[in-house]
C-alpha cells in the first residue's frame, strides 16, 4: 500500500505515544499518575453544561460556517475586558485552537514556505505544520534563560525569503514561559520589518504566576495586521472536550480567506458553540480561584522536583508545564520503563519525553515535560514516586 510523504513525515504525538503502556499498567492493576499531558482535572463551569441541557430546538443544524452569533458576540465582550477589541468579521470558530493553527498556516503559507517557532515548543506545532507542508525553523531557547528569548539578531538570522510567520505561545507550552513586553515588542518589529506575520497562540492567557503582568501580541497596535491569533476554551474553561477555539485577526482579508476553509468543513459542532457561549457568564472568581489552585501545584511540584538529586528544572511562571532535565541519557527509554517494568506501592508515573518538543535532532533527548493537572497531593506522591524510579533506572542502566 501506498501513503503520502506527508502522512509518513509526520510523527506520533510524543505526549501520546506512551499510551498503550499506560493502558497496559492500568490493566495490570497500577494505579498510573498521569503528567503526561495537559487535561485540566479542574471541573467544566456548570452553565456549560446547563446551557446545553436548556437547547430546545427539535433539529441539530449546522451553523455558520464563521461559528454561531452569540458565540462571536460573547467572545468579543470576553476580549474587551481584556481591552482587546474585535469586530464580527474578525473572528472565525475552530474546533479547537488546534484547527486554528492548520488554518492559520494554510492561509499565509504555500509548501516549503517557513515558520520560525522558539524551541521547545508545543509538540502538534510540528504536525500541523507537516499536515501543511510548511518547514518549521527553529531558534533555541534555554532553561537556564528560564527559556526567555534570544536576542533579536539570533531571531534574524533565522528568517529567510521563505519565511512568513514567528509561531509563538504566550505563555508557553511545554516551558512555562511568560514573555515580557519588551519581548513581544522585540517579535512585532521584527515582524514589521521583515513583512510577516506574527501568530500568537494565547490559549494559556489566564494561567500567569507571580503577579506578572501579562502582554498579548494584540496590545502590539502598530502591528495588527499582521497578528493571527489562536485562542480556545479548552484550558481557560477546562473544557478541553468541547472542541471550541478560534482565530482571530484584526486583518479583514485574511480572516476572510481562512472563511474559505471554515467552509470546506461546514461548521463547528453546534451543541458545542451553544455550551461555550454561556462560558462568558462564568463568576470572575472561578479565574481567580483556578490560578492559585495551579500557582500552589507549580510550587509544589517545583519544590519536590528540585530536591531530587540530578534534576535540573527552572520554575515556569505560567501555564501548567515544566521541563525537566534528569540525570540519565534517554529520557523516552526512561518514560516507557516507568510504565512497563517500575511500580512504587503499585503505582507509577507517566511523563511525556521532551524530545518532540525540539525540532533540532538531538535536543531533549535526557529531559521529559511534566503538566500539573493532578491535585496537589497526588502531585507530591507522583514526585516521590518520580524520585524512587530514577534511582532504580540509574542503578540497572
Ligand atoms: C499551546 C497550545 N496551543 C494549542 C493547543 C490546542 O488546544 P485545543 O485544540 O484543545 O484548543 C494546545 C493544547 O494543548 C496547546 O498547548
Amino acid at each position: 500500500m501506498i501513503f503520502s510523504e506527508r502522512i509518513k513525515s509526520m510523527q506520533f504525538s510524543p505526549i501520546r505515544k506512551l499510551m498503550p503502556y499506560a493502558n497496559d499498567a492500568v490493566l495490570k492493576g497500577k494505579k498510573v499518575f498521569r503528567l503526561n499531558i495537559g487535561q485540566p482535572d479542574i471541573e467544566t463551569p456548570e452553565l456549560f453544561f446547563k446551557s446545553i441541557a436548556n437547547f430546545k430546538e427539535t433539529v441539530l443544524k449546522y451553523t455558520n460556517s464563521q461559528g454561531m452569533d452569540i458565540l462571536i458576540d460573547s467572545f468579543i465582550k470576553y476580549y474587551k475586558e481584556w481591552d482587546i477589541n474585535f469586530e464580527k468579521d474578525e473572528i472565525l470558530i475552530t474546533n479547537g485552537g488546534s484547527e486554528a493553527l492548520l488554518f492559520a498556516m494554510m492561509a499565509i503559507c504555500d509548501i516549503d514556505d517557513e515558520i520560525i517557532i522558539p524551541e521547545p515548543f508545543y509538540t502538534n506545532y510540528n504536525g500541523f505544520s507537516e499536515a501543511a507542508g510548511v518547514k518549521v525553523v527553529p531558534f533555541l531557547t534555554k532553561a537556564e534563560d528560564g527559556f526567555h528569548l534570544p536576542k533579536k539578531e539570533e531571531i534574524l538570522k533565522k528568517i529567510t525569503p521563505k519565511t512568513k510567520a514567528i509561531l509563538i505561545s504566550n505563555p508557553g507550552n511545554p516551558t512555562g514561559v511568560v514573555y515580557t513586553y519588551y519581548e513581544i515588542r522585540m517579535l512585532s518589529d521584527i515582524a514589521k520589518e521583515r513583512d510577516i506575520y506574527l501568530i500568537a497562540d494565547e490559549v494559556y492567557r489566564e494561567f500567569i504566576y507571580d503577579n506578572l503582568k501579562y502582554t498579548s501580541a494584540l496590545y502590539m497596535t502598530d502591528i495588527l495586521d499582521r497578528v493571527i491569533l489562536i485562542d480556545s476554551i479548552s484550558k481557560r474553561y477546562s473544557a478541553c472536550g468541547a472542541r471550541i477555539g478560534l482565530v482571530a485577526s484584526k486583518n479583514k482579508e485574511l480572516i476572510n480567506q481562512i472563511l474559505k476553509l471554515c467552509q470546506s468543513r461546514l461548521c463547528v459542532p453546534t451543541l458545542e458553540q451553544v455550551g461555550a457561549a454561556s462560558l462568558i457568564n462564568t463568576p470572575k472568581e472561578y479565574f481567580s480561584r483556578v490560578t492559585k489552585e495551579y500557582e500552589n501545584r507549580r510550587n509544589i511540584l517545583y519544590d519536590n522536583l528540585s530536591v531530587i538529586p540530578g534534576v535540573i528544572c527552572e520554575k515556569p511562571t505560567g501555564a501548567f508545564y515544566v521541563i525537566v532535565k534528569l540525570p540519565i541519557e534517554d529520557a523516552e527509554h526512561f518514560s516507557k520503563w516507568m510504565l512497563t517494568d517500575f511500580e512504587y506501592d503499585n503505582k507509577t508515573v507517566m511523563v511525556a519525553p521532551a524530545e518532540g518538543f525540539y525540532a533540532t535532532p538531538s535536543l531533549g533527548k535526557n529531559e521529559i515535560r511534566i503538566s500539573y493537572c493532578i491535585n496537589s497531593n497526588e502531585l507530591k506522591e507522583a514526585m516521590m514516586i518520580l524520585s524512587k524510579g530514577l534511582e532504580k533506572y540509574k542503578s540497572i542502566f
